[in-house]
C-alpha cells in the first residue's frame, strides 16, 4: 500500500488516503461488522463494553477469514476480530460471517502497524499471527512484522497472562523470531516452541480449518515443516 501521506503510517494523526479499489465501496454493506480504513481506530479501548465477561480474539493477517470465522462460529461466548490490509479479503471473510450469521465478529481492513491506535491498553486477550510475509531478501528485512519493537508495543496492548501465537514456514524467519522474542524476554514468555508443528499427525494433509490456515493446508500438501511459538504476556 503506498503512502502518498506526509504524514508516516506510525503517526497518531495518519489519515488512509481513498481508495479507487472496487471492493472498498462493497465494504461499506456492511457497517459495524466490517470496518475500513480509520474507521478501525474508533473503538479503540472499547471493543468489548457489552461483551465484558468475553476474550477478545485478534488475528492480524486473516486474509478471507477461513480461521476466524470459524472461531467465531464455534465460541459465540467471545469476541473475534480479523485484520487484513486487503480489501477483497475482507470482503471474502465478510461473505462467510454472513453465511455463518455472526454477531461476535468484526473484520477490520486496515494495516497492521496501526493496531495501537486500533486497541487500548490491555485490550487484546489473545493475537494470532499466522504465517506473515517472511520477506527473505536482506534488503526487505526492515519489512518483517515481527521485531522486538512490535513485541514492546504488543505487550502494552495485552493483559499479564494474554497469549500471542506465531505460525510460519519459514526456518529463516522463525529463527528471527526467536531471536526477537529472547531479547523481550522481561515481557513474554515462550510458553510453547516447535519447529514441526504436525509431526505427531497421522495424515495432517486431513486438517481443516481452524486448526489449520489456508496457506498451511498448501505449505502440508508441499511437506514444508510448520514452526509454532506461542509467548505469554509477564507481569511487570
Ligand atoms: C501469507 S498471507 C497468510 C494469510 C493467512 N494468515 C493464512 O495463514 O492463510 C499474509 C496475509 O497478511 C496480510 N498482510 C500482510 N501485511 C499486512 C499488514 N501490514 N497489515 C494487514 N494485513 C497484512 C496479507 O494481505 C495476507 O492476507
Amino acid at each position: 500500500m503506498k503512502n502518498p501521506s506526509p504524514i508516516p503510517l506510525q503517526h497518531p494523526e495518519y489519515r488512509y488516503p481513498p481508495s479507487r479499489n472496487p471492493y472498498s465501496e462493497k465494504l461499506k454493506q456492511a457497517p459495524g461488522v466490517v470496518l475500513s480504513d480509520n474507521e478501525t481506530e474508533a473503538r479503540r479501548g472499547n471493543w468489548k463494553n457489552e461483551r465484558a465477561e468475553s476474550l477478545l480474539h485478534v488475528e492480524i493477517g486473516c486474509n478471507a477469514g477461513h480461521v476466524v470465522t470459524e472461531w467465531a462460529a464455534r465460541d459465540p461466548k467471545d469476541l473475534f476480530i480479523g485484520i487484513d490490509w486487503k480489501f477483497k479479503a475482507i470482503y471474502r471473510a465478510f461473505e462467510k460471517a454472513l453465511k455463518k450469521k455472526l454477531s461476535n465478529l468484526h473484520l477490520l481492513r486496515a494495516h497492521a502497524d496501526r493496531l495501537p491506535f486500533m486497541f487500548g491498553k490491555g485490550e487484546i486477550d489473545r493475537l494470532y499471527l499466522f504465517f506473515p510475509d517472511p520477506w527473505p531478501k536482506k534488503s526487505q528485512l526492515k519489512n518483517r512484522y515481527f521485531t522486538e519493537a512490535k513485541l514492546r508495543m504488543i505487550a502494552e496492548l495485552m493483559p499479564v497472562g494474554g497469549l500471542f501465537e506465531i505460525k510460519t514456514d519459514h526456518p529463516g524467519y522463525f529463527e528471527w523470531m526467536k531471536e526477537h522474542a529472547a531479547r523481550t524476554a522481561d515481557l513474554w514468555e515462550v510458553l510453547a516452541l516447535t519447529h514441526d508443528l504436525h509431526s505427531g499427525h497421522p495424515n495432517p494433509g486431513q486438517l481443516t480449518y481452524p486448526e489449520v490456515t489456508c496457506f498451511e493446508k498448501l505449505f502440508i500438501k508441499d511437506g514444508i515443516k510448520i514452526h509454532r511459538m506461542v509467548l505469554k504476556r509477564r507481569s511487570a
